[in-house]
């Protein structure tokens, strides 16, 4: 399973030119190939929801080509598709399914539609039944309402009035109505039941005006497509940016941007056509500060250092959008109530139960209804708590999750699944997010990280990790359970379970102080030998990773700047010869009434040092950009001085160029 960690960050800043919208894209992709014409898509996303439609177009027969300028030219096949018989898969992509449902229902040849097993859980009867009320011939092939589907020609009733419930999904009523034209009979369509998401149905409507054909309407009740409507190219259509996409970062901004220094979004503007694009009500109802121009939107803190306050919202309107909320009530005062969002259970997948579950893992209070959310944000005695996020292969779970990273640090699992709308989602986040701080410092044994790194910590006022602690502790806790230092699996399924708990004096296992206990020789040896095991790196990795938390952190051991935390601010090698670090032990023993031989101490220090050197998972080494630190001759005053001198000479990113979140991802194991 591959995963991203986002440290905990501190401040959000800058720029975003927005992905083009995927339900515009969508959309205008398959009027474009059902139109009479050639039409240039500008500013198409390119994302694999797009990628399935282009795909199941180009199945079809229609002709698609890129411009000089990168964007896509169709050739449309005015209403007759070239391609009579097809079988096509269209992954998870729910715009392209219901939409290709309804109009190849009426586009007269054969075609098997599929998609991924989670398509084939979210249901179409509806849409498949208003279908078979204008005479579409539809079989489900496995279970009844649900895909894969088997379309053949339809045996088209003239004049019909068709009836298509509104409450489960917007889309339906929107590929019927897409589909209708093809039909070329008068047909009027009649919404049962509340309408949902209607700023998406409105967005069909626009861009069917754009490709000519009109449809008239009796407010959100029935609409009547007139017989012989059929499309026709605008010549160039431009696709706006993604209102959905946009969300994320407008939110980064009314969590995390200065007034002075907001974070804009270019692309979409007040007057889109996107539903969604409405989310920047919300955060200003929440207290954010946000303005809005033509054709950028920009959001910030509230005004006068006032926090955010949590909001009770009818969320009909912007359904996507409204997840990005979820996240952005954990930085409000008092509670987030999201209502009205029944249509998440049927999503990429059941949303509600997807956002309570990843939000009760980081330790915050959620009450889930059929059809709300309620979100009580974190307080002193029910702090944020950094945690592992599934993202059920939906993009915007893994999105909205990043924006959590401003609370705490987090795992977020499987992030390429943005690659549905938003393949650089993380990129463009890493660039307007400023992550807290790192110094790391890395050393051989007794070189006088510890006593140097907790010294800077306290100066600084940042968080301490002393990671060789980790090694110790899991050693130790591998002793007391009677399993093997050479026992890999054993090991590592102990280090991931540790119960530890630092404290201002020392540390707990499992509840007992063992701050004395992890220094004793045996466990440096130990420590030493668990520690070359590359399943219980991997198990401490992102323990480690989770102190990095505001204002800043020092961490000390022998990978800090080389595996766990690659993009620190400032990296330091900290070095002595052995017989002078073999001294310093002796010194610290014998302060400690324990027995000290010098030859003895040297002799496994060197063994250690060579151990920790030469094993091939995060061996101990210099990195290239660290700085060496030679404490042979330096007292710990002076080292200290050393590190927090060369920290304050590294510009701030804030002063200086940006601060590019490192992209600590990878692939673990399930330990
Ligand atoms: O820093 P220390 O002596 O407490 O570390 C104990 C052991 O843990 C040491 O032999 C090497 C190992 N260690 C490691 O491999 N990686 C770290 N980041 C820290 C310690």
């Amino acid at each position: 399973m591959t995963f991203l960690d986002l440290p905990q960050m501190l401040s959000a800043s800058g720029s975003v030119a927005l992905p083009g919208s995927k339900s515009i894209s969508n959309r205008a992709l398959l009027l474009a190939a059902l139109a009479q014409g050639e039409t240039e898509l500008r500013a198409l996303l390119d994302s694999d929801d797009t990628a399935r439609m282009r795909e199941a177009l180009a199945a079809l027969g229609v002709l698609m080509s890129a411009t000089d300028d990168g964007d896509l030219r169709v050739s449309g096949c005015g209403g007759r598709f070239p391609v009579r018989q097809a079988e096509l898969f269209l992954g998870n992509a729910g715009t392209a399914f219901r939409s290709l449902t309804a109009v190849l229902a009426f586009a007269g040849g054969e075609y098997v539609l599929k998609g991924v097993p989670r398509m084939h859980e979210r249901p179409i009867g509806d849409l498949v039944d208003a279908l078979k009320t204008c005479g579409a011939n539809i079989e489900s092939l496995e279970k009844e309402g649900f895909p894969p589907l088997l379309l053949r020609p339809a045996d088209i009733r003239p004049g019909s009035v068709v009836k298509i419930r509104g409450d489960v999904s917007s889309q339906f009523l929107s590929g019927l109505l897409m589909a209708l034209p093809l039909a070329g009979v008068e047909t009027t369509v009649e919404v049962d039941g509340e309408l949902i998401s209607k700023p998406y149905v409105e967005l069909t409507l626009n861009l069917m005006a754009r490709f000519g054909v009109t449809v008239k309407r009796e407010g959100w009740r029935a609409f009547s497509i007139p017989a012989g409507a059929c499309y026709r190219s605008p010549g160039v259509y431009q696709v706006e940016g993604d209102a959905s996409s946009a969300s994320y970062f407008l939110a980064l901004g009314a969590i995390g941007a200065s007034v002075e220094n907001p974070v804009r979004v270019e692309g979409v503007g007040r007057n889109a056509i996107q539903g969604d694009v409405r989310f920047a009500d919300a955060l200003a109802a929440m207290g954010a500060t946000v303005t809005e121009s033509e054709d950028w939107i920009s959001a910030a803190r509230p005004t006068g250092g006032k926090p955010l306050r949590g909001i009770h919202l009818d969320c009909n309107h912007i359904p996507d959008a409204a997840m990005t909320l979820a996240v952005v009530a954990l930085f409000a005062q008092g509670e987030t109530t999201l209502a009205n969002i029944a249509s998440w259970r049927v999503k990429e997948t059941d949303r509600i139960a997807a956002m309570a579950a990843e939000l009760r893992k980081l330790n915050v209070r959620v009450e889930e209804g059929a059809d709300f959310l309620k979100i009580v944000p974190p307080d002193a005695a029910h702090p944020l708590q950094p945690a592992v996020i599934d993202t059920y292969d939906d993009h915007r779970v893994a999105m909205c999750f990043s924006l959590a990273s401003f609370g705490v640090p987090l795992r977020i699992r499987d992030p390429g699944c943005v690659a549905k709308t938003f393949p650089d989602y993380f990129d463009r986040f890493g660039a307007v997010a400023q992550p807290a701080p790192v110094i790391a410092i890395d050393g051989p044994t007794a070189s006088g990280k510890g006593a140097v790194s907790a010294r800077v910590a306290r100066a600084l006022g940042f968080h301490y990790l002393d990671s060789g602690a980790l090694y110790r502790l899991t050693a130790l806790a591998a002793r007391e359970a009677g399993v093997d230092w050479a026992d890999e699996a054993g090991v590592a399924s102990i280090a991931a379970r540790l119960d530890v708990m630092f404290h201002a004096d020392g540390v707990r296992l499992n509840g007992r102080e063992v701050g004395e206990a992890i220094r004793h020789e045996e466990m440096s040896s130990g420590a030493s030998k668990v520690a070359a095991l590359p399943a219980v790196r991997e198990a401490l990795l992102f323990r480690q990773r989770a102190f990095h938390c505001a204002p800043g952190l020092v961490g000390d051991g022998r990978d800090m700047g080389s595996v766990v935390f690659p993009g620190a601010r400032l990296k330091v090698f900290l070095t002595a010869s052995p017989a002078v670090r073999a001294e310093r032990r002796v010194r610290q023993l014998l302060e400690r009434n324990e027995p000290a031989n010098l030859s003895v101490i040297q002799a496994d220090l060197e063994a250690r040092d060579a151990r920790d050197r030469a094993r091939p998972v995060a061996p101990l080494k210099q990195e290239a950009d660290a700085l060496l630190l030679d404490t042979e001759y330096l007292g710990v005053d002076e080292a200290v001085a050393k590190v927090l001198d060369w920290y304050h000479q590294i510009p701030l990113p804030w002063r200086g160029g940006r601060g590019v979140i490192p992209l600590c991802g990878g692939v673990a194991g399930e330990a």
